[in-house]
C-alpha cells in the first residue's frame, strides 16, 4: 500500500482544502477587479502535477474562462533533483490580449515558471499572473516570483494531491515525504 511509504505528512485534505479555497477566493476577487465581462480569462495549468490542485481551485472561481493545458518536463522518472527543461507540448496559441494565469504545483528555483511566463509574454497577454500550490524555501531565490502562493514548504521533495515520484502517489489526498527507501 501507498501510505506505507509515507514519512510523514506535511499539509492533510483538509488544511490544503481550507488554503485553496481562500487562494481562489483571492484570485477571484483580483480577477473581478481587473477584467470585465468581455474580457477573455485564460488558466494555463503545467502537466501533470497540477491537475488536482487545478481541478479544486476553479470551483472558487465564479468567471467565464477557458483552461490551456501545457505540459514540460523538469524531473525524469526517478529523478529528484532538477534537470534540464523540456516543454513536451505548445503553449496556447492565441493568448495575445487575454488575462493569463499559469497553474502550478511547486515553485523550487523558478526555472519552469520562468521558461513558461517568457513564452507566454511574447504573445503580449493583457495581464499575465501566476499561481502555485507551494513554494519551496531555498537558499537562492527563484528565478521568478510568483503572485499567489498557497503554501512555504521547506526544501524537501514531497509527493501527494497531484504531485508524484516516478509518477505515483499523485492520489494521495495529503501532502506527504516519503520515508527514504521509498526514494
Ligand atoms: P523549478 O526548479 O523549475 O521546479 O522551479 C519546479 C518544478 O519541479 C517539480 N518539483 C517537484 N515535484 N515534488 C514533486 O513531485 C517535489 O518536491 C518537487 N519540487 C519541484 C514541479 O513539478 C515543478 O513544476
Amino acid at each position: 500500500m501507498m501510505h506505507s511509504d509515507i514519512d510523514k505528512i506535511l499539509y492533510d485534505r483538509n488544511t490544503i482544502a481550507k488554503r485553496v479555497t481562500s487562494l481562489g477566493q483571492e484570485i477571484a476577487r483580483d480577477l473581478e477587479a481587473a477584467t470585465d465581462h468581455s474580457d477573455e480569462i485564460i488558466l494555463v495549468p503545467i502537466l501533470t502535477g497540477s491537475i488536482v490542485f487545478l481541478a479544486d481551485l476553479i470551483r472558487h472561481l465564479p468567471q467565464k474562462l477557458r483552461i490551456g493545458l501545457i505540459s514540460v518536463r523538469s524531473y525524469h522518472g526517478r529523478s529528484t533533483t532538477s534537470k534540464d527543461l523540456s516543454l513536451r507540448s505548445d503553449i496556447p496559441p492565441s493568448l495575445g490580449g487575454k488575462h493569463v494565469i499559469i497553474i502550478d504545483d511547486i515553485l523550487d528555483t523558478g526555472k519552469t515558471l520562468n521558461t513558461v511566463s517568457s513564452i507566454i509574454k511574447e504573445q503580449n497577454p493583457a495581464s499575465l499572473r501566476t499561481c502555485v500550490l507551494m513554494r519551496k524555501i531555498i537558499k537562492d531565490r527563484p528565478l521568478l516570483e510568483a503572485d499567489y502562493i498557497g503554501f512555504d514548504i521547506p526544501d524537501e521533495f514531497v509527493v501527494g494531491y497531484g504531485l508524484d515520484y516516478d509518477d505515483y502517489y499523485r492520489n494521495l489526498p495529503d501532502i506527504a515525504t516519503l520515508r527514504p527507501d521509498a526514494l
